[in-house]
């Protein structure tokens, strides 16, 4: 089968496409034949693999040293079942599903830059929203795992005041919507360009960071919410952290390792079965065109998310 390999950890050259053998599905997997995919900041992340020393030897232990042991990367699945395993019997052949690579931080499964992939019946896998495309389901478990993981940190009220910086990326367009689903009041921060995008998602004010004394614009709030972590940051979000209540919290992606829990990914899917939940694509490539995808994640101002079809 066609599958993108990462051969070595650095730059978008060492992505290349090559044939590898098709995975065969174990007693308890199904083998899903992917029709769509997303690069995700992490993907870049661990491609790139120039973290400082002691995160990079963290991360080479997990994912493997000079290059990932699995060489096909990606975590996000969208697809239809062709075969099952013996065991199997929440599907059936033909079922459209879509998937997330990790059930908890040390069950984890990379392998969807690729034409098929097997997966655990019980994993983060689920039948796909008849409601969306499969580039638009691609578009919902890493921004929306993430997102709920943040949101399970707070407890909010109905028009408790909360901002989150990062708010047009995969996980702040997921966050926006799943506050507002639970009655806070937003105020999203991003780039001016993004503005229309993050009120279209439900956001009650914009501030954007670039802007000088964006600062003053600062209320207090529940929560501050920061979801592109510690690699971006502006003077805003500085002064955003002391920006709390007397009870208030500051919640960044990068405290600790997030949980990505079965029970948040059936609730995603719920809420974009009911059209609580819209994801948001930034643009669609083709998987011959991955090295392009990863260059544009890795400029780190996507609106959503980057969407591979196969
Ligand atoms: N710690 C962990 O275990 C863990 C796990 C997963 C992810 N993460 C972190 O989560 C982040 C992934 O988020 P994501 O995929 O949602 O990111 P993303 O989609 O790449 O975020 C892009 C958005 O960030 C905004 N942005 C860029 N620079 C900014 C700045 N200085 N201040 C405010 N906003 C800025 C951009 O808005 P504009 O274009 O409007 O500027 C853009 O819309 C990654 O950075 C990763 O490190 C951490």
């Amino acid at each position: 089968m066609k599958a993108i390999e990462c051969l070595k950890y650095g730059e978008v050259e060492n992505l290349v496409l090559s044939n590898v053998k098709k995975p065969i599905a174990k007693a308890n997997e199904v083998l899903i034949k992917i029709h769509a995919t997303s690069v995700t900041t992490s993907d870049v992340l661990i491609r790139r693999m120039n973290e400082p020393f002691i995160p990079k030897l963290i991360l080479q232990l997990i994912f493997g040293f000079g290059r990932p042991r699995n060489p096909v990367l990606g975590m996000v699945t969208a697809g239809v079942v062709e075969r099952k395993g013996k065991d199997v019997t929440l599907f059936e052949i033909g079922d459209e599903v879509f998937a997330y690579g990790s059930i908890s931080p040390t069950k984890r499964r990379f392998g969807s830059y690729a034409e098929y992939i097997c997966l655990p019946e019980d994993w983060n896998l689920a039948l796909k929203p008849v409601n969306l495309s499969f580039e638009e389901a691609a578009a919902i478990p890493y921004g929306g795992l993430l997102a709920s993981h943040l949101l399970k940190k707070t407890s909010i009220n109905k028009d408790d005041k909360i901002l989150i910086y990062g708010a047009s990326g995969s996980i702040g367009t997921m966050a926006i919507q799943l506050a507002k689903h639970k009655g806070a009041h937003v105020t999203s921060v991003c780039s001016s360009r993004n503005f229309e995008l993050v009120t279209s998602l439900g956001s009650d004010k914009v501030i954007d960071y670039t802007i000088e004394n964006a600062e003053k614009q600062l209320e207090t709030y529940k929560y501050v919410i920061d979801a592109v972590g510690n690699s971006k940051s502006s003077i805003l979000k500085e002064k955003s952290k002391k920006a709390l209540t007397s009870n208030g919290k500051y919640i960044s992606i990068d405290h600790g390792t997030p949980l990505t829990p079965k029970e948040a990914f059936l609730n995603l899917k719920s809420l974009a079965e009911q059209e609580k939940l819209r994801p948001v694509i930034d643009s669609i490539y083709p998987l011959e065109k991955m090295a392009e995808a990863h260059k544009y994640v890795e400029m780190g101002h996507k609106r959503g998310n980057v969407v591979i079809t196969i």
